[in-house]
């Protein structure tokens, strides 16, 4: 059965455009939980454009589902995951002047900082996700640094303009899976995903966790982040029974 993660980020967006207290991300977690979601995300930036220390402190107090969070291998973010505890980090890159994490984590050039990384989540009971592309020297530096689980970009494959170019990288993502998998990985895979193109990836793919943000987000403007959510789980349960 493939989990849904909801990333509640651009909530927290809406609240820092006023720099005021709503709408609360922690809020939308306890809804989000309510419309089904199984992991709830956030991503604690260095720059704190959008999720605030405030948020993880109370959203780990709250969540009682599974809690995901996204970060750089910055020494502060890490000293602030350790004594949070989430069940999940997710390590992904960071850039100052993205407007969102463009691009999977480099691992095979930062292989003993994420790998020093690793191993205190592991020896704190935190589980390690590594957001990555899927190519197969990244996915064997993913199995080098001792990572549970790897989440595949699906960027690429969202902004496919067309059937052909779709199919492909749908190919390619199968291709990382079955590398993942032979080299013991669980695999995750999100970033770009909508109500839209959600369904060929769970036709296709064999994912553990689908951690889908901006397109929830933007639907819980009009139907409220409960509804979305379980239009979103909904459908995914249709193309699982379908598959
Ligand atoms: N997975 C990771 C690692 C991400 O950085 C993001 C964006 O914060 C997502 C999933 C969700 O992407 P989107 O907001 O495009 O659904």
């Amino acid at each position: 059965m493939t989990k849904l993660g909801v990333n509640i980020d651009h909530v927290a967006t809406l609240r820092q455009a006023r720099r005021t207290f709503e709408p609360d991300p922690v809020m939308a977690a306890s809804l989000a939980v309510l419309g089904g979601a199984d992991i709830i995300t956030v991503h604690l930036r260095e720059d704190r454009r959008h999720i605030q220390d405030r948020d993880v402190r109370l959203l780990r107090e709250t969540v009682c589902t599974k809690l995901n969070l996204e970060m750089s291998t910055a020494p502060e973010i890490v000293d602030i995951a350790l004594k949070t505890k989430p069940e999940q980090v997710t390590l992904v890159p960071e850039k100052r002047q993205e407007i969102t994490t463009e691009g999977g984590l480099d691992v095979v050039s930062q292989k003993k900082t994420i790998m020093d990384a690793v191993r205190k989540f592991q020896d704190a009971g935190i589980l390690v996700s590594l957001f990555i592309d899927a190519e197969r020297d990244q996915i064997e530096a993913a199995r080098d640094v001792g990572t549970q689980y790897i989440e595949l970009h699906t960027g690429n494959y969202a902004n496919a303009k067309d059937d052909i170019s779709k199919g492909n990288m749908i190919e390619k993502l199968q291709e990382g899976i079955k590398s993942a998998h032979k080299a013991g990985l669980r695999v995750n895979a999100g970033h770009g995903l909508t109500y839209q193109n959600v369904g060929l990836i769970v036709q296709s793919l064999d994912i553990e966790e689908l951690h889908i943000g901006h397109s929830i987000v933007s639907r819980a403007v009009f139907t409220g982040i409960q509804n979305a959510v379980s239009e979103m789980k909904e459908l995914i349960i249709k193309h699982l029974i379908t598959k």
